[in-house]
């Protein structure tokens, strides 16, 4: 059986520990943290495992899993190359969505292999995601062996591994936030619209609701280029124009002028040059 050694027993440090330990491939090691009394409820969640407050405690495990907040990473990767208990032909890895294998570089240095793998799931409170994580989408960046390797845990653990382009990191990450913040930015924008033009809050939820819902799916199901209907991929100028001039405050401007911008090239030769043209001067 693997050994698996976790730093960080928060959120998502419990949860793959947990879900490791279920998986009766990984034995959880040593389970790390900086204060006995939540490290002792870790443990106990984990079902396995033995608490260490002293990196010099810790045993060669063949996995080591960062799971500390994102700053701190690369500090607890100097602190365990320090203490050299990762042995070399080891993985060490994180769980950052935004952060790179190379933050753990210290560890690299001594031939340990590393990586990072991020779940696409939120890991809000452990036990519930224990329930709900199988089937989650997993990230891997980083050493070719250590992907492999952390392949088979993700897999173990109910995960679907994919591997991301070197240095894709932060595009990843951005294209996640795109998708996830900024449809609940997209969502308050509307709803400041449909506020001043009078509808009621509680109109404003289903009527936004209902035509977002249907959007995504359309979206997702047909490729956002063959979901795009509106003001822009009919080349309706004058509608575009009535829109800009209702907008009133510079900054929800702005953000539809960026956006619609990006409409514009969606919609690409479905709009003839002359019209693109006007819609785009509009939109600078
Ligand atoms: N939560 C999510 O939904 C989610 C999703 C995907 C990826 N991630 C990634 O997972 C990682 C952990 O996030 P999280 O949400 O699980 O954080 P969290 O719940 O705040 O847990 C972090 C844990 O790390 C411990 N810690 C901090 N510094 C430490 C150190 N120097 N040595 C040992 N333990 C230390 C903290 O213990 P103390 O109590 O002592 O501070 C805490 O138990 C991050 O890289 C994050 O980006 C999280």
């Amino acid at each position: 059986m693997r050994t698996l050694t976790v730093m960080g027993a928060g959120r998502l440090g419990c949860s793959l520990a947990r879900l490791a330990h279920l998986s009766g491939h990984y034995q959880v090691l040593d389970v790390v943290g900086r204060r006995p009394e939540p490290l002792r409820r870790a443990r106990e969640f984990i079902g396995a495992g033995r608490e260490a407050t002293d990196l010099g405690q810790l045993r060669a495990a063949d996995f080591y899993l960062l799971s500390v907040p994102d700053g701190e990473i690369a500090s607890c990767a100097n602190d365990l190359a320090a203490a050299g208990v990762a042995p070399a032909g080891c993985v060490v890895f994180h769980a950052s969505g935004v952060g790179e294998a190379a933050l753990l570089a210290p560890l690299a240095e001594r031939g340990v292999l590393t990586a990072s793998l991020h779940p696409a799931f939120s890991f809000a409170d452990p036990a519930r995601a224990v329930a709900d994580f199988a089937g989650t989408l997993c990230a891997l960046e980083g050493d070719e062996d250590a992907c492999t390797r952390l392949e088979a845990l993700a897999l173990a653990l109910g995960g679907r591994p994919f591997r991301l382009a070197p240095g894709g990191k932060a595009a990843y990450h951005a294209g996640l936030s795109v998708a996830s913040n900024f449809l609940v930015a997209l969502t308050a924008m509307a709803q400041r619209l449909t506020a001043r033009a009078g509808v009621p809050d509680e109109l404003a939820q289903p009527l936004l609701g209902g035509l977002m819902r249907q959007t995504l799916e359309n979206a997702l199901a047909l490729g956002p280029r063959d979901a795009l209907t509106g003001p822009i991929a009919r080349g309706d100028v004058g509608t575009v124009e009535r829109h800009l001039a209702a907008l009133g405050d510079a900054e929800l401007a702005a953000a539809y002028r960026a956006l619609g911008r990006q409409t514009v090239a969606l919609a690409g030769d479905r709009l003839p040059d002359a019209v693109r043209l006007r819609l785009l001067a509009l939109l600078y």
